[in-house]
């Protein structure tokens, strides 16, 4: 896709489609007054028999024969103006861009609403809008035929209209940058949407780094033989059910000073979570190739800062495994020594994610981080509690913490802090190890950071537990139905922030 800024008067502009959001009962406004005037007031007639009054999701799509320079005009209702904000655009042009592929118009104008309220910036909406269209226009059709029948037109030539007051130069750099986003969480898609036969662990090694080497990133891959070497006993506890071999994948990001302490990411890799011995129901198991999607989420905002060119260090982590149940399984009960030297009881298989990320989250400590962040899809707990609403934040540092909602808030990918005070730690106390890697039914998703906690206490640590965020089942404007690539958006609004 095509994505530019244009200015102009907006009888003279000439697109297949003119597409323009009108807010409820606000059929004022110079652009929408200048419309009607050019096409014989057909707006206003429109408004006036009730098919049209700019209520939120609802369109009109008419030929305007010779009357504009634009072929068609697609009036699109933006519901209330109070309240409106960046994630109201975003998804409006997501909407916008479905609406208009399924009627095979791959090409069209978008006029930017005019909001009055100061809070919404330009480049601000400029992003918004830009990956609302990025985003809607992803599919994952690797197993599909290219010739299918009602197939959506992908995007091709997409212009946003900007007042003649405000500066393209602006806009322009905001279009850049969610570009830049939108390839990160595209390529993060991609990863989850993988299937199981195709993803192991050596595959997402691989995709990794292709990307790394594209961007000048380095990369580097510890194996079996390294990680036993160097005695990552819990992550390799979780391999040993699998035929495939784990890997630790290291990538790392260099915009900063020689001397700066790196920012780290770390990411849950569980290429298919079977639950091990503890194996999961078969209901709903598919789901469980998108155990990497902390993984995902790292490594496309590893390349969105790369795309972006911000002034950090960035380390990125991924321990990659498959949770399988077999002969060689581990077994409920097993005692693993970790990195850290710290032991673990596993009492269900299941709960693997965080005997993967104690090993990584010991491992990230030996560059000095300033900051860690873990991202996995670590409990289902999370999903009870929040829905697919909102990814939980814990750790322990609560101005971090602090940053990571506004960079939600911001990025729209929203964040929800629950509570990690020390009392949590004793559902996780072990008779036989240093600690065990259940805490019980009550506060699972607390008790899985607890578990954490006790491998990443010597560094400012936020987890995000994204079970909920990293899948779509049902598939809606802006997001089909797989993969999400939640967590990219987030994390790069985040360092953003902590590059200015
Ligand atoms: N990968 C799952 C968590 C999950 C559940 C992710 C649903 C996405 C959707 C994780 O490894 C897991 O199985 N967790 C267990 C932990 C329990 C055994 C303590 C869970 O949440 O049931
Ligand atoms: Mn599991
Ligand atoms: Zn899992």
């Amino acid at each position: 896709m095509n994505l530019t800024i244009k200015k102009g008067a907006v009888l003279k502009l000439k697109t297949p489609c003119l597409v323009i959001g009108v807010f409820e009962g606000k059929l004022k406004g110079d652009l929408l007054q200048q419309l009607d005037q050019g096409i014989d007031r057909a707006l206003s007639r429109a408004v006036k028999s009730k098919e049209f009054s700019g209520r939120k999701g609802e369109s009109l799509l008419f030929h305007v024969g010779r009357k504009l320079v634009a072929e068609r005009v697609l009036l699109w209702g933006l519901g209330k103006e109070k309240g409106y904000d960046l994630r109201a655009l975003r998804q409006a042009a997501s909407a916008i861009a479905k609406l208009l592929a399924d009627k095979q118009l791959g090409s069209f104008m978008f006029a930017l609403p005019q909001t009055p309220t100061k809070k919404i910036t330009l480049d601000g909406k400029v992003q918004a809008a830009a990956e609302g269209f990025l985003l809607a226009d992803y599919r994952y059709e690797r197993y599909l035929p290219q010739d299918r029948a009602g197939r959506p037109a992908q995007l091709d030539k997409v212009a946003l209209l900007i007042d003649d007051k405000e500066s393209k130069s602006v806009a322009e750099s905001a279009v850049r940058k969610a570009e830049a986003i939108a390839s990160g969480v595209c390529f993060a898609r991609d990863l989850v949407n993988a299937p199981g036969n195709e993803k192991s662990p050596e595959f997402l090694a691989m995709q990794a780094i292709g990307m790394a080497e594209k961007l000048g990133i380095k990369a580097t891959l510890l194996n079996r033989k390294k990680l036993e070497q160097q005695g990552f006993g819990a992550m390799l506890g979780v391999a040993q059910g699998s035929k495939r071999d784990p890997y630790l994948i290291v990538l790392e990001y260099r915009g900063g000073t020689g001397d700066e302490k790196p920012i780290a990411l770390v990411g849950k890799g569980v290429v298919f979570d079977a639950g091990g011995i503890s194996l999961k129901p078969s209901e709903g198991m598919d789901e469980m190739k998108m155990d990497m999607g902390g993984a995902a989420a790292v490594f496309g905002t590893i390349m969105a800062v790369a795309g972006l060119k911000l002034p950090i260090n960035l380390v990125a982590v991924v321990p990659a495994v498959e949770n399988m149940p077999s002969g060689t399984a581990i077994r409920p009960g097993d005692i693993l020594t970790s990195l850290s030297g710290k032991t673990i009881e596993v009492l269900n298989t299941d709960a693997e994610g965080r005997l993967i990320l104690a090993d990584a989250l010991t491992f990230v400590g030996r560059f000095e981080p300033r900051v860690v962040i873990d991202v996995a899809t670590l409990t289902g707990a999370v999903i009870i509690g929040l829905g697919n609403q909102a990814a939980a934040v814990l750790g322990n540092h609560d101005g971090l913490i602090r940053q990571l909602i506004k960079a939600g808030e911001r990025s729209g990918e929203r964040l929800w802090q629950l509570p990690l005070w020390g009392e949590y730690a004793e559902q996780i106390k072990s008779d036989f190890a240093d600690v065990k890697n259940v805490g019980g039914r009550p506060a699972g998703t607390i008790t899985a950071a607890a578990f954490l906690q006790k491998f990443a206490d010597d560094y400012t640590w936020a987890h995000l537990d994204i079970a909920g965020m990293a899948w779509e089942g049902k598939g809606k404007a802006g997001q089909p139905k797989g993969g999400t690539g939640y967590g990219v958006r987030l994390l790069t609004e985040y360092l953003c922030g902590m590059s200015q």
